[in-house]
């Protein structure tokens, strides 16, 4: 079956294209896609960063390069930088954040309690994490310093949960500034001065919900994001990309297509090669079928299984090669 419409061709036909993102199952090779997507686009003059959010960095090690902290220019490759960004440290930020407005809060509400109970429960939990990498996603985004972003995300759902959640704080914050307003207006009827009072809580939901509707409309337009999604020709990755691809429509993000990655080079195989071999090349074969049933006109790259892994910049640059194939319209 040949490619509908290829890497190069959808990038071509997506010119304002500025928000790339890779998903899918652990270890299928989404951080060099990553790595390859980000180069191609500097290659093109664009100014480029690769962005690392996931909690388990790898950047550094795929460019042999500290790139950890602070976007950091990318050795010997012009309008490309990389960026690991520190998890700890933007969620202590957010810590000390929540902290002041829950004092803020306490001390508005009369309520004799430390603040420190309500913070440590409040961020005790997976999602709080999550939230704190996403803010930081958007930080990244809002400063607008750059003219690609090539997103490296996290294995598991939490790709989808992290612009999901866009929407669910848009309903949440609407509800608190709802019933925030209902309550501020009370004070005023029963406060005997007109002067409006100044609400530090409010003034933060809705400068709040602002960068919320700011980062969905940023992330759900199909000519500035694209979500592309790593598969091996094998039934878990397939699964999960499959899964992940129907979550993404039912949030109107934009599903920029599928790359297939480690693919064995049929052309090195034949009777006299090992039975592993073969039969992985069978394997393979069965579940590329799959894949052209399941992804009909979505797949973008059919990417080949190296004889080593994909390390630095001019392993990147071959592996590139093969995602944006020339040749297939
Ligand atoms: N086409 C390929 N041929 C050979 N090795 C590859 C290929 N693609 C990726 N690799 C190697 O496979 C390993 C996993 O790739 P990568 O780190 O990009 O996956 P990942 O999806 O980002 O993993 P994780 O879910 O852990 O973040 C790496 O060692 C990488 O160099
Ligand atoms: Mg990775």
């Amino acid at each position: 079956m040949p490619i509908e419409t290829s890497m190069t061709a959808y990038i071509s036909q997506h010119p304002g294209l500025k928000y790339v993102f890779f998903g899918g199952k652990g270890g299928v090779g989404k951080t060099v896609m990553a790595g390859v997507a980000a180069l191609w686009f500097a290659r093109q003059g664009r100014r480029t960063i690769l962005a690392s959010t996931n909690p388990v960095h790898s950047l550094s090690g795929l460019l042999d390069q500290d790139v950890f902290g602070k976007a950091t220019p990318v050795t010997g490759v012009d309008h490309l930088w990389a960026y690991e960004i520190d998890t700890r440290d933007a969620i202590e930020r957010s810590k000390a954040e929540i902290k002041e407005k829950i004092q803020w809060f306490l001390r508005f509400a009369e309520i004799s309690a430390k603040a420190d109970e309500f913070v440590e429960s409040a961020t005790m939990n997976p999602a709080f994490e999550e939230s704190a990498m996403f803010e930081n996603m958007i930080d990244l985004m809002f400063k607008d310093e750059y003219d690609v972003y090539v997103f490296d995300t996290a294995p598991t759902a939490n790709a989808r949960r992290l612009l999901g959640m866009s929407k669910v704080y848009s309903l949440w914050v609407n509800k608190m500034v709802k019933s925030r307003e209902e309550a501020q207006s009370l004070r005023e009827m029963l406060s005997f001065t007109k002067k409006k009072e100044e609400d530090p809580l409010m003034e933060y939901l809705l400068s709040f919900r602002g960068r919320m509707e700011h980062a969905r409309q940023l992330l759900t337009d199909p000519d500035k994001t694209a979500f592309f999604f790593v598969t091996l020709p094998e039934a878990l990755p397939i699964a999960v990309i499959r899964r992940f691809i129907a979550w993404f429509r039912d949030f109107g993000i934009p599903v920029g297509g599928v790359v297939v990655n480690m693919l064995i080079d049929q052309s090195q195989v034949s009777e006299r090669s090992p039975d592993f071999v073969r039969n992985r090349l069978a394997m393979q074969q069965h579940y590329m079928q799959e894949i052209w049933d399941t992804f009909d006109g979505m797949v973008r790259a059919l990417v080949p299984l190296y004889e080593t892994e994909v390390r630095g910049t001019a392993l990147l640059e071959r592996t590139g090669e093969a995602v944006f194939a020339a040749g297939s319209a």
